[in-house]
């Protein structure tokens, strides 16, 4: 059994965690949130999506929140592009990494950007080309990738199929998205295995919702096929405003309590980073959705 002796993780919290959350959270706060992942020695951190504010409310402020963090070096802060619109706002605000998104279900792309999936991939071409003109890094996701809310199961081949378009547009890197967390470990690492047909693991990352409380397994299990990027959600935040039902991404606290525990290095300090979960958590008036989060802070107090 052999597993990647590091793991890039993509902090998806002040993006994925926050677009699902009932309640406004101020850009502060957001802005605040960001600081502290970065000072936790996160590489890659999601600061938002420029979506349609009457789709998702919660990212209105994404521009302005990009805008008002400090860029360190060494630190990406990709945001989440659907359109051409979504690349205008982008390039005005100075970002240079932008999140492409598509779906593995016809049902789950309409209800999510109101196209199908032949559509939306056809949407990334003036997208993807003005992106690449501008200089801007591409990273791609696919949706529902190991079951839908509306569709139930998916095939492995339509996966396959737009994770290719996606590498053959340009994007650097899928990220392979279990929206609504039923995916279990023999599945997960059966899928990767399929794509490795056509694409290298390394290519390749894990975003996995923690719903069904499968997740971290689901990680152990590919990062066994060679996945080395791993998206998960400070204090297990989120879920998805178009898959009802379906909570967080896996706990970044979790998921280096994890990797710490196997000797993978990740570069993210554990105190710093239960900083930052204890301040979202704090702000949202809950305890952290992870149960390594708990169980340090509990130790901590004493
Ligand atoms: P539409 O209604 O078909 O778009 O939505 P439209 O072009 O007809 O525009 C409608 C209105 O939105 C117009 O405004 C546009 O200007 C505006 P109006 O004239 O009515 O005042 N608009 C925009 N505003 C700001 N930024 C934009 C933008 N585009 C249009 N980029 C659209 C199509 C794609 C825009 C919409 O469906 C949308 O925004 N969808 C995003 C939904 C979303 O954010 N979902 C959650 C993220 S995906 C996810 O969580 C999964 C992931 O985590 C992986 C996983 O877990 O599987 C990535
Ligand atoms: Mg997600």
């Amino acid at each position: 059994m052999s597993f990647p002796k590091q793991v890039k993780i993509v902090e998806v919290g002040p993006r994925d965690g926050l677009q699902n959350e009932a309640s406004t959270v101020p850009a502060d706060i957001k802005v605040h949130l960001v600081e502290k992942l970065a000072d936790a020695g996160l590489p890659v951190i999601e600061v938002g999506a420029l979506v349609s504010p009457k789709w998702v409310p919660q990212m209105a402020t994404s521009s302005e929140v990009f805008t008002r963090i400090d860029k360190r070096s060494g630190i990406s802060y990709p945001m989440l592009v659907p359109n051409l619109k979504g690349l205008e706002l982008a390039l005005a605000a100075g970002v240079q990494e932008i999140a492409l998104f598509a779906a593995a279900s016809e049902t789950f792309s309409q209800k999510n950007t109101n196209c199908s999936i032949a559509e939306s991939i056809e949407r990334f071409n003036d997208v993807i080309d003005q992106a690449q003109a501008a200089g801007v890094k591409i990273r791609g996701y696919v949706s529902c990738v190991l079951g839908c809310p509306y569709e139930g199961k998916v095939s492995f081949d339509t996966v396959s199929m737009i994770t290719q378009k996606l590498f053959e547009k340009g994007c650097y890197e899928v990220s392979l998205g279990d929206t609504i967390g039923v995916g279990t470990a023999g599945e997960a690492q059966d899928l990767v295995e399929i794509l490795m047909k056509h694409v290298s693991a390394q290519q390749l990352a894990a975003h996995f919702h923690d719903t069904y409380g499968q997740a971290l397994a689901n990680i152990h299990a590919v990062m066994q096929c060679g996945v080395a990027v791993v998206d998960s959600s400070i204090a297990g935040l989120g879920g998805c405003p178009y898959a009802k039902g379906a909570t967080g991404n896996v706990a970044t606290e979790d998921v280096v309590y994890m990797l710490n525990g196997m000797g993978i290095e990740t570069g993210v300090d554990m105190d710093r980073l239960l900083e930052a979960g204890r301040f979202i958590s704090n702000f949202l008036g809950r305890e952290p959705v992870s149960r390594a989060a708990t169980a340090l802070l509990r130790k901590k107090a004493g």
